[in-house]
């Protein structure tokens, strides 16, 4: 499976694929290349570290970086896009050419039918789906006790994809965006792998 990861800054969940694959718990997967829409984003180094090609796309338009980087799937023979912290949002036209062949890492719950506006926890607790870019702090705002994070298929409508695989994160009192965010990425690190064995298995 080659797996194509697009980033957008520090590349923590890139490195734990890394870290995965060099010490052979993901046998048959590899990494064909990272491409960050930010110039100078940690995760490229990261890449280039462990000789794996990186490579900066500016975002001029949508249009535009989409189509470079249809040429570099083709070019580097990508059987997987993986956006792991990738912030920026791929059109429909885009991932309608991909049917569940992107994957998105998102630090909230997502419930079973993707779409849902509501998730039932593990306590039996209804909430609510905290999509976008600040998930942890709407989740600190609407006062739940438990979020998380889950790895979707990509869809056009954002963070609302089927899940692949989720795991619940409790929070802890005192707990402030930064803090949730560190604890749902350290959660999020056994997540993008677990994601990729299940899809590994699921296409050989
Ligand atoms: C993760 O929390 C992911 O869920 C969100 O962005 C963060 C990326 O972190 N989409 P990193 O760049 O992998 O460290």
């Amino acid at each position: 499976l080659r797996v194509v990861v697009l980033i957008s800054g520090s590349g923590s969940n890139l490195q734990a694929l890394i870290d995965a694959i060099e010490s052979n718990s993901l046998p048959g997967v590899e990494i064909a290349l990272v491409v960050s829409n930010k110039a100078g984003a940690l995760g490229m180094q990261r890449a280039l570290k462990h000789k794996i090609a990186a490579l900066y796309l500016p975002w001029r338009t949508r249009e535009e970086w989409e189509a470079k980087l249809s040429d570099l799937l083709r070019l580097f023979q990508a059987d997987m896009i993986v956006l792991a912290g990738f912030m920026r949002i791929l059109s429909s036209k885009f991932i309608e050419r991909y049917p569940q062949g992107i994957i998105n890492l998102h630090p909230a719950l997502i419930p079973d039918d993707g779409a849902g506006e509501t998730y039932t926890t593990s306590d039996g607790n209804i909430i609510p789906v905290f999509r976008g870019m600040h998930a942890p702090r709407q989740a600190l705002e609407a006062g739940v006790a438990i979020t998380g994070s889950t790895v979707h298929y990509v869809v056009p409508e954002v963070d609302a994809g089927p899940p692949i695989c989720r795991r619940e994160v409790i929070i802890e009192d005192g707990d402030t965006e930064d803090s949730l965010q560190e604890r749902i990425k350290l959660v999020e690190h056994h997540l993008i792998v677990e994601a990729i064995r299940l899809l590994q298995q699921r296409t050989s």
